[in-house]
């Protein structure tokens, strides 16, 4: 299967003309990168240049509402659709921290993303760690993200693992190691078993959620036995974005 790499560009660039130029460049950059799926997911304002701009690529989102109707602020399902967005990033760790997204917010947007026809990137991860192996917390998010979610869902599901203490932007972040992000996966797929069967776990794309560069990519994709990679502060220098994406196949 090939490897999907999502670009999420979180509050950046500050202008539309830097998010044309930057979207143009990744994808002149990637046009000829065989088995890499590429989207990008830019901050709501740039949604619909952005995706004049890639074509060829996939459209994501970083952040939906549950419901149309009267919600100032929010922008719905049906919106990010009609802008021709594929992917929809669910539960990332800042909106955690920083707008105090909980666990029943995210399974509502995760069912609501499913149930509207998209593909929902439900990240999970821990905030700390201690000791070696994945803490339990991880498998409780996932479990109630995917609360009422049903099983013919799951292929429109791509799980990130966010180890939130390697993220680089987080005060005091960590370098994590492939190992770990394989001993994640190895979780996942086990929390995701226990639901719903070992042929879904299977099947699952699990993506990985701290921080990579184009250095490190190939070996969180191949010891880390990771699917694919959701990519932060690189996805926005798009020469090395470029090269991540093209060192993760
Ligand atoms: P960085 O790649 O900037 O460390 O961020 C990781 C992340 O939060 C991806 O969504």
């Amino acid at each position: 299967m090939s490897k999907i790499i999502i670009a999420n560009w979180k509050s950046n660039p500050s202008g539309i003309k830097e998010a044309f130029s930057l979207a143009r460049k990744i994808r002149e950059g990637v046009a000829k990168i065989k088995n890499a799926e590429v989207v990008i997911a830019p901050p709501f304002p740039f949604l619909e240049q952005v995706g004049i701009a890639v074509k060829n690529l996939k459209l994501g989102a970083q952040n939906v509402f549950w419901a149309d109707g009267p919600y100032t602020g929010e922008v719905s399902v049906n919106q990010l659709k009609n802008l021709g967005v594929k992917y929809v990033i669910v539960g990332h760790s800042e909106r955690k921290i920083y707008l105090g997204e909980t666990d029943d917010m995210i399974n509502k947007k995760v069912r609501a993303v499913l149930a509207g026809g998209l593909s929902a990137v439900l990240c999970v991860g821990e905030r700390e760690r201690n000791g070696i192996e994945i803490p339990p917390a991880v498998g409780e998010q996932l479990k109630n993200a995917l609360l009422g979610v049903k099983k013919n869902f799951l292929r429109n599901l791509i799980v990130a693992y966010e180890p939130v203490w390697a993220i680089s932007t987080m005060p005091g972040a960590k370098p994590d190691t492939p190992d770990n992000a394989f001993k994640a996966m190895v979780y996942i797929r086990k929390i995701i078993s226990g639901l719903y069967g070992q042929e879904s776990a299977d099947s699952l794309r699990i993506i990985y959620g701290g921080s990579v560069s184009a250095g490190n990519i190939r070996s969180f994709m191949r010891d880390g036995g990771m699917d694919g990679a959701l990519v932060g502060g690189a996805s926005i220098r798009p020469e090395e974005f470029v090269s991540l994406v093209r060192n993760s196949i």
